[in-house]
């Protein structure tokens, strides 16, 4: 099995790091996130209340749905009612209820079991999310904890929406609900974001994105034995 868990807060880069990383190694890029927005999307367009989930019921519209990841180039697309779901799970609808779905523990057993599977099935993985490493894969080869000063993360998730220069205020704002989002991943019952004692830390507030793939990349060729081009 050969899996590499990156780790981290919200906005520290952890999925374009691990896509990009994916792609250079020839690995398929998971984004477990992506799969508890696709849930949570299930959840609210079943009118499902995301603090007292009916669980059995979410799974059996989940699957009536047809929801699942389909593997294209380097990365698995969230599949709804047959059709590519990415639109649907980046709202901010979804965003303000998937860590309360995502804190429900049949949930993160649903969603482990999927992970696993893949890997299982001899798939190369490279997984974000907030337990990789330290939940669905502890005996990953190599573990990556990403992170970077909220300010800064503030500051990449603002310019990555596009849009005129943002205030100061605005930063700050972005700041604090990232901050938000962190202490109630962190400071959940069920699988909170650790960084696990075996993981490599990263710092990125400095690092340019180059840098923070190429580091990952070194690593990984060296604990795969994967030859340099
Ligand atoms: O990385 P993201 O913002 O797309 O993640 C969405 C939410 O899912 C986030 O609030 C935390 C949760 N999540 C989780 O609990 N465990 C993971 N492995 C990945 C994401």
């Amino acid at each position: 099995m050969r899996v590499v868990a990156i780790d981290g807060p919200a906005a520290s880069g952890k999925s374009s790091t691990a896509k990009a990383v994916a792609r250079v190694l020839g690995f398929h890029h998971l984004d477990s996130g992506a799969l508890y927005r696709t849930l949570t999307r299930v959840a609210l367009d079943a009118g499902l209340d995301p603090d007292n989930l009916d669980v059995p019921v979410l799974l059996a519209k989940a699957d009536l749905r047809g929801l699942g990841l389909r593997p294209e180039e380097e990365d698995f697309v969230p599949l709804l009612d047959g059709a590519p779901a990415e639109h649907l799970i980046r709202t901010p609808e979804v965003t303000a209820a998937v860590s309360a779905v995502s804190a429900v523990p049949e949930v993160r057993d649903w969603a482990n079991a999927r992970m696993r599977a893949l890997a299982e099935a001899g798939v190369p993985i490279v997984v974000d999310g907030r337990d990789i490493g330290s939940v669905v894969f502890p005996e990953a080869g190599l573990k990556i904890f990403l992170y970077a000063k909220s300010v800064v993360r503030a500051m990449r998730r603002l310019a990555q929406q596009g849009g005129k220069e943002p205030t100061n205020e605005e930063i700050f704002a972005e700041a604090e609900r990232l901050k938000a989002r962190d202490k109630a991943d962190a400071s959940r019952p069920v699988a909170p974001l650790i960084s696990p004692e075996d993981a490599v830390e990263l710092d990125t507030s400095r690092m340019t994105f180059e840098e923070q793939v190429d580091g990952i990349v070194r690593l990984a060729r060296t604990v795969y034995q994967l030859p340099s081009p």
